[in-house]
């Protein structure tokens, strides 16, 4: 993909202090503008205002934000560093609620924290060792996006003509992506693929990102609404669904943007397999099943206006879930980096991601 969805930008006097430079997906397609956050409110606003989102990215770009919380107290001590640094990372935690990698990535730069500040000599050391932890989150999860499209491409039909919702690509990972590198897989595998995308409302990423995402990655994609998934279906012009998912409890139930449960339901009633492609670090196995997943809900502007216009009346209440949970039942494998987890069971999970 041509466009990076982030990266470190080194300060005047090198890596450190430095700023997270992001692209700012609110305003693709239209407009590519870079975001260059040097505040941890600046980049917990950027998590809240989806200037950075998808669970994978939400999970790095929070990891850079304890970097530049740390990189508060460059000059000072290292127990100073490691104050500013985990104060950053309690208050990204509470930027949303639903995609678990934001917070196996902050737990990972606390660990960090807990391990450097014993041996680090002052904060400028113990900076330069969390700017490295989040690189390393940030590098491992290209190589995981690979590994996930090269098990999804082997899941498809040839010629694949595939569903998505939301946008699960490149710029909601570190690059490539879950459910759009199972399509940039195939492609590169030789493969006819293409992909229906849906507009997913009320934010738009399908329309916006994923349709511009795979027609810069030369994969052919046709955009519909939401609402017509179901009779795409019906009338022959699917052969699988995949999208990615922001947290799958031990069961399998995976939470996704709202609106993925329905082509769950719609893809069983037709026959069609429904697969979710999704990183281990996007797991709670904390979690018995997709019940006890915190779903976030937006604010009400998202539904009753319209590109700053309103289109509801005055006082109608609304209710704006931003994500839906899909039972384990209706998914016809979990694509991760490890391999396929197929059926979909408890035992299953765990044996695929090494924790039986
Ligand atoms: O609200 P968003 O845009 O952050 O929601 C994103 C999704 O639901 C994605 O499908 C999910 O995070 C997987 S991204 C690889």
């Amino acid at each position: 993909m041509a466009i990076e969805t982030m990266t470190w930008r080194p300060g005047d006097a090198g890596e450190l202090p430095g700023a997270l430079d992001i692209i700012d997906q609110r305003l693709l397609p239209a407009v590519a503008e870079r975001l260059v956050l040097t505040t941890v409110q600046g980049t917990w606003d950027a998590i809240k205002t989806l200037a950075v989102r998808g669970a994978p990215a939400i999970g790095c770009a929070s990891a850079y934000g304890v970097v530049v919380g740390a990189q508060t107290a460059f000059g000072a001590s290292t127990a100073e560093a490691a104050a500013a640094a985990r104060a950053a990372a309690d208050h990204l935690a509470t930027s949303r609620p639903t995609a678990v990698n934001l917070f196996w990535a902050l737990d990972r730069m606390k660990d960090t924290i807990a391990r450097a500040v014993e041996s680090c000599e002052d904060g400028a050391a113990l900076c330069a060792v969390l700017l490295d932890e989040a690189k390393a989150i940030h590098q491992a999860d290209v190589e995981t996006c690979r590994q996930i499209g090269k098990h999804g491409a082997a899941l498809l039909p040839n010629p694949a003509r595939v569903l998505t919702h939301c946008n699960a690509g490149g710029l909601a990972t570190a690059g490539y992506g879950t459910a759009l590198g199972c399509f940039y897989a195939a492609k590169e595998a030789g493969m006819d693929i293409s992909v229906m995308a849906c507009e997913t409302r009320p934010l738009l990423q399908g329309a916006r990102l994923t349709t511009y995402e795979l027609q810069q990655g030369g994969v052919p994609v046709t955009l519909m609404s939401d609402g017509m998934a179901a009779f795409a279906m019906q009338n022959g012009k699917l052969d699988a669904v995949i999208v990615g998912a922001d947290r799958i409890a031990r069961n399998g139930d995976a939470a996704n943007k709202i609106g993925t449960y329905s082509h769950a339901v719609n893809a069983k009633h037709h026959g069609i397999p429904f697969y979710v492609a999704a990183p281990k670090s996007t797991f709670d196995l904390s979690l018995a099943s997709g019940q006890e997943i915190p779903i976030e809900e937006r604010a009400r502007e998202e539904l009753s206006e319209f590109n700053g216009r309103q289109i509801a009346p005055e006082g109608v209440p609304t209710w704006n879930p931003a994500f839906d949970v899909t039972p384990a039942a209706l998914i016809a494998g979990i694509i991760t980096e490890f391999g396929v987890i197929q059926p979909v069971t408890e035992a299953n999970v765990l044996a695929v991601l090494g924790e039986a």
